[in-house]
């Protein structure tokens, strides 16, 4: 039960920010929800939220900075020697058990118009896995072959947390002992209609959104998990999406490159399909690692050529990055920016009536993994080749569908079989 002097709090914190039509749907709600809906006026950071709508206001992030291709180290035209010396160095990283995957399984399978979890989304073709069953076989065959623990750690979403301990629980883990897998949700925020006010979902309480695969960071801390990393030791954490069933995610050499260039973080990349391919692009802004975003770039910096005729800004960030441990603190304590999309939102209007709208209405504000680079000062970046470690599942038809990455997967499998692959 709700307190008159906490509602009456509610409302006075309201009233100063101009919020006060939250509470108009108030008397109509049951018990569970009015404690919701005083909790969320609780802990809301309203002063941010106003901070967020005047960056909303602003015209689209512009590229500034002075914008220069990175240096990568190319997998498959390493030495003999060279890959032995990478490769040694890290598998004894690993072999102490100081290598950890976290997957960020919390955005939703929208593009793929798939409703459930994408991570329990079936790969076809006769493979018939599911992207966590995919990505679990990798993790397994490495503690196998390193004979490691090699936990991982999942983040979820509020929407979609109970449905994926569910499917982990109805596959027996697909054989992962259960203390070495452990699922954490992303934070969220709200989300603002055009006039800055924030809005009631569906069931009346504030409507909220996940806050981007940035905010990886600050969760693992708030759930404990960097803690739990440092107490078993793990110095290396690889994280990446859900959504690349390929993604290599042990990988010994992204820590040896890491570990002798001296840096703190590996990213991968692979080289951009062509200039128009929906990927983010690594490259240094202001001298620093940096990922200028497909939805960001410029037509003409998308189509610059360097003298050999390769993409000047061709290596493709494909979302699976290495860290070490104290770059994954350092990073956690600040906030990364965060960029707002336009989007249609279903919402409750004050008098209780569902809105669908047709066009988008509301801003939805999320933080990118990537905008952590800079603070790194530096990064290796090691460009490895597609048809090994990139088949995105994002699109329901046509490119990165899953008609590509099933077929991507079985090729991957087959070269393996003979192989051609370690
Ligand atoms: C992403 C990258 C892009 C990269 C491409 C490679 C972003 C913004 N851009 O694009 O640079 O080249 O992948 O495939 O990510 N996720 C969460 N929580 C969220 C949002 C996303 O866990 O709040 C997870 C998703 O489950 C997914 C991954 O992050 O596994 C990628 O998100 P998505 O929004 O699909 O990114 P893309 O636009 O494909």
């Amino acid at each position: 039960m709700v307190e008159d002097i906490e509602y009456q709090e509610a409302l006075k914190k309201l009233k100063k920010y101009g919020q006060e039509h939250l509470l108009c749907r108030y008397e109509s709600l049951d018990d569970e929800k009015k404690e919701k809906i005083i909790n969320q006026i609780k802990n809301i950071d309203f002063d941010q939220t106003i901070e967020l709508f005047n960056i909303a206001n602003k015209s689209i992030k512009k590229i500034d900075g002075e914008i220069s291709s990175i240096e990568y180290v190319d997998k498959s035209k390493l030495s003999k020697e060279q890959y032995e010396k990478y490769y040694n160095i890290g598998k004894k990283e690993i072999e102490q058990g100081k290598y950890a995957v976290v997957t960020m399984a919390g955005g939703q399978g929208t593009r793929l118009g798939y409703v459930a979890p994408k991570g329990t989304f079936k790969i076809g073709g006769g493979v018939e896995k599911s992207l966590f069953e995919a990505l679990s076989d990798t993790i397994k065959e490495a503690r196998n072959k390193f004979n490691a623990k090699i936990p991982w750690y999942i983040m979820t979403s509020r929407e979609n947390n109970n449905a994926t301990e569910k499917f982990f629980e109805k596959n027996d883990f697909f054989g992962m002992p259960y203390e070495d897998v452990k699922f954490f949700k992303q934070g969220e925020l709200p989300m603002l209609d055009t006039e800055g006010k924030l809005m009631l979902d569906e069931t009346g309480v504030i409507k909220l959104s996940a806050d981007g695969h940035g905010g990886v960071f600050e969760s693992l801390v708030k759930n404990g998990y960097l803690e739990d990393m440092k107490k078993r030791g793990i110095e290396w954490v690889f994280i990446s999406g859900v959504d690349n069933v390929l993604a290599g995610l042990v990988d010994p050499i992204a820590v040896g490159l890491a570990i002798t260039e001296g840096t703190l973080a590996t990213g991968k990349s692979v080289v951009k399909r062509s200039p128009s391919e929906n990927v983010g692009v690594f490259c240094k802004r202001n001298g620093k690692p940096y990922v200028i975003e497909y939805t960001e770039i410029t037509e003409e910096m998308a189509n610059a050529r360097d003298d050999k005729g390769e993409l000047l800004y061709g290596e493709s960030h494909i979302l699976t990055n290495l860290f070490n441990i104290k770059a994954l603190e350092n990073i956690a304590q600040n906030k990364l920016p965060y960029h707002k999309a336009f989007k249609k939102a279903k919402y409750m209007d004050a008098n209780g009536e569902i809105i669908k709208p047709e066009k988008p209405n509301a801003y939805k504000y999320e933080a990118f993994i990537f905008d952590a680079f800079e603070s790194l000062n530096s990064m290796s970046i090691l460009r490895v080749k597609r048809e090994d470690e990139f088949a995105p599942l994002k699109n329901a038809e046509g490119e990165d569908s899953p008609n590509t990455a099933t077929q991507l997967y079985i090729n991957y499998m087959e070269r393996k079989t003979k192989g051609l692959i370690d």
